[in-house]
């Protein structure tokens, strides 16, 4: 038999020996891949929907299960997606050995249990999603060692304790979620080393103390949640370094003094949340700068003076919430001008004088609340003209009726 020419026979030994290394290198890794994704199915103790029982059989490629997504060039396990599939089980410490991992979406379960340590070895982790879940335990420090973390939702779980200083290693975090826990203590300075931020919720929680004048730091932020916590003292005027905010929620806290007049400087701003707060001092007339707000809401404040004039400028406003404060003065006539609103709140005030007819320009109101005022004079009979409205309050007021048509 003749052989090849070009390839003298030891040749052949060799390029056979390094296929066979490459080969069982595959093998071996996407069956550390296979081994760890059904100890995780073994973890798991309800799967409702089936969804894992059948799929997730070894007569086929991992790479093929659902929720299972593998790189093109390795076919190692680089995404899994398990989210709003009603599993409960805990997470296994095998886990871990999905080097490749970059992507892990569980949210919308109930698993339960705290994070095994192991998975600090996924070194390659962008995106992590365990949001609406029922771990517990604190929320572990060594979260600060995913260098390349993006996205971190721990939303909707029962994390206690305070929020690691270690997040600040995490230079890359764009989205922070840790809303809905029972997580206090401060924010910690070190979490404005995260520069990258654009949301940041930590709503529902019991923090305290200030907010960091730090939090001017984040200057790329476009979302802050820091509703129903426990923060006091005054709103600090370094916000008004963060022109790219679109959403502001400060609402349920206990923060007094008077608003930072540098909330003018926000005009990308699309929603203010600050009702349920202590806030003192008049609506200041800044807020006319604000002309894409959709949602303003100071209700169960302390507020005195007027309704700004300059109000008239929000047009994009939907809804106007200025209920249980001290506002005097009569209801500016200008709020005609208001097109978009949907709903307006001005109860448990001192308002006066009569209800302006503009307020029949408002075609899409679904929402009036005047009650608990001092208004008086006759109901603008434009008011039956308002197709769209649901719901119309208008108790405790020096009101009369006479050409009023129930809509
Ligand atoms: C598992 O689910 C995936 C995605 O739905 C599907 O493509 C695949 O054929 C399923 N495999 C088995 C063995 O059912
Ligand atoms: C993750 O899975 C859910 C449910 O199957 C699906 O709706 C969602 O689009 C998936 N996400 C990604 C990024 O593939
Ligand atoms: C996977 O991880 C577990 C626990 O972290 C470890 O004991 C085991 O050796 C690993 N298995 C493989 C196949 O790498
Ligand atoms: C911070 O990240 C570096 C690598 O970027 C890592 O060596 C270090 O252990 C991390 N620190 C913590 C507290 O996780
Ligand atoms: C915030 O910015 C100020 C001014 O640039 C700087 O001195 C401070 O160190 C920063 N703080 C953090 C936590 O990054
Ligand atoms: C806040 O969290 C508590 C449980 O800690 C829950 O009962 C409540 O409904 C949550 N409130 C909102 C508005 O999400
Ligand atoms: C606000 O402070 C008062 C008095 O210190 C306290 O009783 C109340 O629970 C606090 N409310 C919030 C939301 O922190
Ligand atoms: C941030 O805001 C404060 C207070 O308004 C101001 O003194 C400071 O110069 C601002 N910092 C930057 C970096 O714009």
């Amino acid at each position: 038999m003749a052989k090849p020419s070009f390839l003298p026979p030891f040749m052949f030994g060799l390029l056979f020996a390094t296929f066979g290394v490459i080969l069982s290198a595959k093998y071996s890794s996407i069956t550390v891949d296979q081994s760890a994704l059904l100890a995780l199915k073994s973890h798991i103790t309800h799967d409702p929907h089936n969804f894992l029982t059948t799929n997730w059989s070894t007569s086929t490629s991992v790479c093929s299960w659902i929720g299972v997504t593998c790189g093109s060039k390795h076919y190692r396990v680089t995404a899994l997606n398990l989210s709003s599939m009603d599993l409960i089980g805990t997470i296994s410490s095998q886990l871990g050995n999905l080097s490749f991992l970059a992507w892990l979406d569980i949210h919308q379960n109930s698993f339960q249990g705290s994070l095994p340590v192991e998975l600090t070895n996924l070194r390659r982790m962008k995106y992590l999603d365990f949001g609406n879940n029922s771990f517990n335990g604190k929320i572990p420090l060594w979260f600060g060692c995913f260098s390349k973390l993006q996205t971190l939702s721990l939303y909707l779980n029962n994390f206690i304790g305070v929020i690691p200083s270690t997040l600040s290693n995490l230079s890359k975090l764009e989205m922070l979620s840790l809303g809905g826990n029972q997580i206090s203590g401060r924010i910690p300075n070190s979490l404005f080393k995260c520069k990258e931020l654009k949301f940041l919720s930590l709503f529902n929680n019991s923090l305290e103390g200030n907010i960091p004048t730090e939090i001017g730091n984040l200057t790329l932020l476009k979302t802050l949640h820091l509703g129903i916590n426990h923060f006091k003292g005054k709103i600090p005027s370094t916000i008004g370094n963060l022109t790219t905010l679109k959403v502001i929620d400060l609402a349920y806290n206990n923060l007094s003094g008077e608003f930072p007049l540098v909330i003018g400087n926000l005009t990308s701003l699309r929603e203010l949340y600050l009702s349920y707060n202590k806030l003192t001092g008049e609506i200041p007339l800044v807020i006319g700068n604000l002309t894409s707000l959709r949602v303003l809401s100071f209700g169960n404040n302390k507020l005195t003076g007027e309704i700004p004039l300059v109000i008239e400028n929000l047009t994009s406003l939907k809804i106007l919430y200025l209920s249980n404060n001290k506002l005097t003065g009569e209801i500016p006539s200008i709020i005609g001008n208001l097109i978009s609103l949907t709903e307006i709140d001005l109860g448990l005030n001192y308002f006066t004088g009569e209800i302006p007819s503009t307020i029949g320009n408002l075609t899409t109101l679904e929402a009036i609340n005047f009650s608990y005022n001092n208004l008086s004079g006759e109901i603008p009979p434009v008011i039956g003209n308002l197709t769209s409205l649901l719901m119309i309050s208008l108790f405790d007021n020096n009101l009369t009726a006479k050409k009023f048509v129930t809509p």
